[in-house]
């Protein structure tokens, strides 16, 4: 958007090798920037590495040090412009069991899992980051870099089940305005994109989950069918490199609002 020249300048994408985040990724190598993948899954983070010609790096996000060593090494290749975070878990159970009985509440450890990864893990990588974009040297409206952050619409249409997924997610909305305001200190952005349904392997795969995705699409109200993850990718782009933008949540969703279930 801004038309300058990112050669030189690196990104941490978490999350990176599958989905939303390796869309972003394959985006992002496009324009110059040399992409480190921080991921779990090593097998598809190092292959889409050697595709885009970045550096895939074993990171668990709720793991600072694996997080230290992700910023540490996108640094190695030049100043850390960018930073996607894109990593995190599903969940599905309900707050109480079907026989009353207080240990079929939902199971705690499993709320907390989620919680630490979707919302805690988004946390860490953006301090991290952030401060090694603070070291940067500003442009002329003192930017020195910009984050986004992944949220989902259920952080607004939370349905049954979900209640452990939306909180998480709700938590990365609240993070956007105050976190905004905080790194203006140093000239960093952040934005926080909330996907609708969008097509990756967090459906499966398989005859099965194909026509659960169809179905899917037909709750959307336009287009009809679900998002790729280009479209995330590409208003990805636009929050990172439009100056202008900050401290926003933007839903890219096909205009759908999730019922109750
Ligand atoms: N696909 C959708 O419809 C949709 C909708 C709303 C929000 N989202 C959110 O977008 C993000 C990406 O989702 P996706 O659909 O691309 O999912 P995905 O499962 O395809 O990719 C998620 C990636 O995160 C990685 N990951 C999981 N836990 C991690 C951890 N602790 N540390 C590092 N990496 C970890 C996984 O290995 C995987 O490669 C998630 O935060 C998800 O909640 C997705």
């Amino acid at each position: 958007m801004d038309g300058k020249d990112y050669a030189g300048r690196s990104a941490v994408v978490t999350g990176g090798a599958s989905g939303l985040g390796e869309a972003t990724a394959e985006l992002l190598a496009s324009k110059g920037v040399h992409v480190v993948i921080a991921d779990l899954n090593a097998d598809a983070g190092s292959a889409l590495a050697t595709k885009i010609g970045g550096t895939f790096v074993k990171c668990d996000v709720t793991d600072t040090d694996d997080v230290i060593a992700t910023v540490d090494e996108a640094l190695s290749h030049g100043p850390l412009q960018f930073a996607v975070n894109c990593a995190g878990i599903g969940s599905i159970s309900r707050t109480v069991g079907r026989d009353g009985q207080y240990s079929s509440a939902f199971p705690l450890d499993y709320f907390k899992k989620v919680v630490e990864i979707n919302l805690i893990g988004t946390f860490d990588m953006t301090r991290i980051a952030a401060t090694a974009m603070s070291r940067n040297d500003p442009d002329d409206d003192g930017q020195r870099g910009a984050i986004v952050n992944t949220t989902s619409v259920a952080a607004f249409d939370g349905q049954i089940g979900q209640v452990a997924y939306s909180a998480s997610k709700g938590g990365v909305v609240s993070l956007t305005l105050p976190l905004a305001r905080d790194l203006s200190a140093v000239g960093v952005r952040v934005n926080t994109i909330a996907p609708g349904l969008i097509d990756t392997p967090i459906y499966g795969s398989g005859p099965e989950s194909e026509a659960f995705k169809a179905k899917l699409g037909e709750s959307v109200v336009f287009p009809k069918r679900l998002g790729h993850a280009a479209e995330y990718a590409s208003l990805a782009w636009e929050l990172l490199s439009n100056p202008y933008m900050n401290g926003e949540v933007i839903r890219v969703d096909g205009a759908i609002r999730m019922p109750p279930k």
